[in-house]
């Protein structure tokens, strides 16, 4: 395998679902970013994988083809919640094979509001086999979301197993809308007091409304290349490295009658440990985490998975303030999905820009401080897990090269920076829409 190295981000601002921007957009709009980040034209790219879980087919193209109909390879990706980062794992082991030098990961989203519905109702659910043990054991709420229900029955289990309290849920979603505040591109930039979480309409089980991500529309990219790229193209100044990504699917314990299960730990817990091995280091070499605290329990939950402290006691790492600044990590310094929002196809590049920007130092009064290796975490119901661990790849970074800091201004693209980032080559484009 090559070095992979991350030389280019970028992202929109997520908002709530109104359907007056198209994906075709927000998905130029982070691409574009993430070529301005790194100086680059589209004619670099030699293959681009694209997340979106609701669409047709090909969207990826459709979006890409405003750039330039450049004819290299584009793949779609559709892994539930984990999409984003499932695009990231392709265009990185693009470029670990040695098949191309440089590769893009866009994904985006558009969505509705409410809750997530099966958009296909007359076939078979991938999540059959887990809302049949569902049924079988504690019985499924019909007027409650899904995904609500088995994160929140995972959480109840992790409080009745392990001592955990409801308390410790809600201080969760407090800490990560507090952390919002400072990130432009969050979708709820608002501070709430404990009560005011404690008191907002029970989702369900010990889930709150503020304790669940809502639903929205954004989209996020990154470039990644090789080693001998970044050479060639002078990008160390702003090359992080992935030096572990793991993806792991569900084994036979996600139908056990262990409500915990039911929410993919299992999944979690082995990429973690493969990817901390492939790295050569244990969580505590970590300052940094993006996890996917689409509702707050699973934050909870994943603490444990990730091995951020011991089995069966992700509660102590909130008593000890070990989850936020003065602490041992930094978990969600972007409000996470609960506060950014979470765009299905989005939230793994979403993740993946903030972690870049924080190993180079450019998060503004959100930086966590001596950033050397930052943590991903992005899950799907269905399943699939993607973990990756990035390193800091040189003592300093360079200032950004755009005329603002896109890590603390969430700026839409002008025409300029358009200009700079299409196909120079004679390719045939699809007109864009800025
Ligand atoms: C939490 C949830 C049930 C709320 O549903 P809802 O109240 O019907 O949401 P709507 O989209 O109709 O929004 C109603 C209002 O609540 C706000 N809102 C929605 N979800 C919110 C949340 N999680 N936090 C704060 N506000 C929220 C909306 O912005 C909207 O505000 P407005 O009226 O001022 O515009 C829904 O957002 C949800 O199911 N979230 C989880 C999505 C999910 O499962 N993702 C995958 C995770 S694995």
């Amino acid at each position: 395998m090559n070095k992979v190295y991350v030389i280019g981000v970028g992202m929109s601002k997520f908002i709530k679902p109104r359907g007056e921007v198209d994906y075709p957009e927000f998905g130029l709009e982070a691409a574009v970013k993430a070529l301005n980040d790194c100086g680059l034209t589209y004619d670099a790219i030699e293959f681009a994988a694209c997340g979106y879980v609701y669409g047709d087919s090909t969207c990826g193209q459709r979006v890409l083809y405003q750039l330039g109909m450049t004819q290299i390879p584009v793949i779609n990706v559709n892994n539930n919640c984990s999409t984003g980062s499932t695009a990231l794992l392709q265009a990185r082991n693009a470029v670990a094979s040695g098949t191309v030098q440089c590769a893009m990961a866009l994904g985006f989203e558009r969505m509705e509001r409410g809750s997530l519905k099966s958009k296909w109702a007359d076939r078979t659910s991938p999540l059959d086999h887990v809302y049949q043990v569902i049924k079988s054991t504690q019985g499924l709420d019909p007027k409650a979301p899904g995904a609500a229900q088995i994160f929140g029955r995972a959480g109840e289990a992790y409080i009745k197993q392990y001592g955990a309290t409801p308390t410790h849920l809600a201080k969760i979603a407090e800490k990560n809308h507090r952390h919002s505040i400072k990130n432009p591109y969050s979708q709820f930039q608002d501070v709430y007091s404990l009560e005011q979480i404690q008191q907002s309409p029970t989702i369900y089980g010990p889930l709150t409304k503020l304790q669940c991500c809502p639903t929205s529309d954004g989209a996020g990219c990154a470039i990644v290349a090789s080693e001998a790229f970044v050479k060639q193209h002078g990008l160390w100044d702003q090359a992080v490295e992935i030096v572990a990504q793991v993806m792991a699917t569900d084994s036979p314990d996600m139908l056990s009658k262990n409500p915990i299960e039911w929410a993919g730990v299992d999944m979690t817990r082995r990429a973690a440990r493969q990817a901390y091995q492939q790295a050569g280091i244990t969580p505590s070499d970590v300052q940094v985490v993006e996890l996917h605290d689409c509702f707050s329990a699973n934050e909870l939950l994943s603490y444990d998975g990730l091995g951020l402290t011991a089995p069966g006691k992700a509660h102590t790492l909130i008593d000890n303030g070990d989850n936020t600044y003065g602490g041992k990590y930094v978990v969600n310094p972007s409000g996470g999905l609960i506060s950014k929002g979470h765009p299905l196809g989005a939230t793994g590049l979403a993740q993946c820009s903030e972690l870049v920007w924080q190993a180079r130092q450019w998060a503004g009064d959100r930086q966590v401080p001596n950033v050397k290796y930052a943590l991903q975490h992005n899950v799907g119901l269905g399943g699939a897990v993607v973990v990756t661990v990035y390193k800091k790849a040189s003592d300093t970074y360079a200032a950004p090269r755009t005329d603002y800091n896109p890590a603390v201004e969430a700026r839409p693209i002008r025409q300029v920076d358009y200009e700079q980032a299409k196909s120079k080559t004679r390719a045939e484009f699809l007109e864009a829409k800025l």
